[in-house]
């Protein structure tokens, strides 16, 4: 036996999001034992590990205990240091480099074979439900973020409690919106009931800029399944162009604490708030701002777009909407993430006019993601 296979060292005890791990040398073989406190969660994350395995690149999953207060998980241990290991890192880079671009190609050829081979139309009650299905859902995160809440649309800024808002017309950059705050919530709470089936995949599920591994691999499987292709592409997508360079760094900095450089980045990705002007007797709002995306959180958006999003739905959906299928998703991660009463005036109010380009009807997803340069506006 050599000295490294002998070899055994335990590391410090970290917290992501809401589970712990320790890093752990064993017989020299680097693991990674996660603890999580939610049971149900974790046979979640066990089922969609197995489901997973054979398509997509997962570490091994070695073994798993109850244990008094939750579940542990060994998993094989992937490279990783300060600001190296995540697709994160890749996106916290002055330029767009050969190496973000080549992540991307891998990232969506992966995608595309397993979307293509697994594809199907299911009903939405033998798909992942968590992010949308079960949010929407009545005691769900819409209910318990919004149900009787009304909030000032911006407090000091725009004073005007959320349910009033459909009583202006909001001009974002120059563009009339109306947006009624009670029926898009019980639009999407409708269109999250219905029976229709949707196009389903295999998917993670999850695939923010932290639960993609660089190199490409897939962590956390707690949605891996069968998953809603449209809702897997408003995932990605809005995590790139604002939770991920934005909201996450703003208000959950701990779970990017190995990730520091992306905190240098946050002023490159936040969207500039130029002028509101709210008129109450003309009833309007003009909000002029600039959607600001850094050149490699545009590059993956774009490349995600048009290697992936685009050929799926060129199959799917020959005549579909892409903008109408995608606007209940995208919807949802804007508002059941995070709760809108919770952020900073300035964050609510851009996060609003953003909800408000979706739900209008001249959304356009190829510009809404920035993936084409956003319009200039006049100094
Ligand atoms: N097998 C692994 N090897 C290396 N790092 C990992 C591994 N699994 C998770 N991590 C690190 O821990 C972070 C959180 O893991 P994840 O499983 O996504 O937990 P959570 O469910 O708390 O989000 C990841 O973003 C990654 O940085
Ligand atoms: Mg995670």
């Amino acid at each position: 036996m050599t000295a490294d296979r002998r070899r055994w060292r335990i590391g410090a005890i970290r917290r992501a999001t809401r589970n712990l791990f320790l890093p752990l040398d064993a017989n020299g073989h680097p693991l990674l034992i996660k603890y999580t406190r939610d049971r149900e969660e974790a046979r979640q994350e066990i089922r969609g590990h197995a489901r997973l395995l054979g398509h997509y690149r997962v570490p091994a999953l070695h073994a798993h205990l109850r244990v008094p207060r939750g579940h542990l998980l060994a998993y094989e241990r992937l490279p990783s240091a300060p600001d190296r290991g995540l697709l994160l890192d890749l996106l916290n880079t002055e330029t767009v480099t050969a190496e973000l671009q080549q992540y991307m190609d891998d990232l969506t050829t992966a995608y595309r074979n397993v979307i293509l081979e697994t594809a199907q139309e299911a009903p939405p009650t033998d798909v992942v439900r968590k992010l949308y299905w079960d949010r929407a859902a009545a005691g769900g995160r819409l209910d318990t973020y919004y149900r009787g809440a009304n909030f000032p649309v911006a407090d000091g800024i725009v004073d005007l409690p959320i349910t009033r808002l459909a009583e202006y017309v909001l001009v974002a950059n120059g563009q009339p919106l109306v947006f009624g705050w009670t029926a898009t919530l019980r639009r999407l709470r409708a269109h999250f009931q219905g029976a229709k089936s949707v196009w389903a995949a295999l998917t993670q599920g999850d695939p923010t800029d932290v639960n993609l591994a660089h190199p490409l691999a897939w962590l956390d499987y707690d949605t891996a399944g069968l998953n809603s292709i449209l809702g897997e592409f408003a995932n990605f997508l809005w995590y790139i162009t604002a939770l991920g360079g934005w909201l996450v760094p703003t208000y959950n900095r701990a779970a990017f604490a190995d990730h520091p450089a992306t905190f240098a980045h946050v002023e490159a990705n936040w969207p500039r708030l130029h002028r509101v002007y709210v008129n109450h007797s003309a009833r309007t709002i003009h909000v002029d701002y600039t959607p600001q995306l850094c050149a490699p959180r545009r590059a993956a958006a774009a490349a995600y777009w048009n290697l992936l999003v685009q050929p799926i739905a060129d199959k799917l959906w020959p005549d579909g909407n892409l903008a109408e299928l995608l606007r209940p998703y995208l919807a949802m991660r804007i508002l059941a993430v995070y709760n809108l009463a919770d952020l900073a005036p300035v964050d609510r109010l851009l996060l609003l006019v953003r909800l408000a380009e979706v739900t209008g009807p001249t959304f356009d997803p190829v510009t809404f993601f920035t993936t084409e340069e956003a319009p200039c506006l006049a100094p």
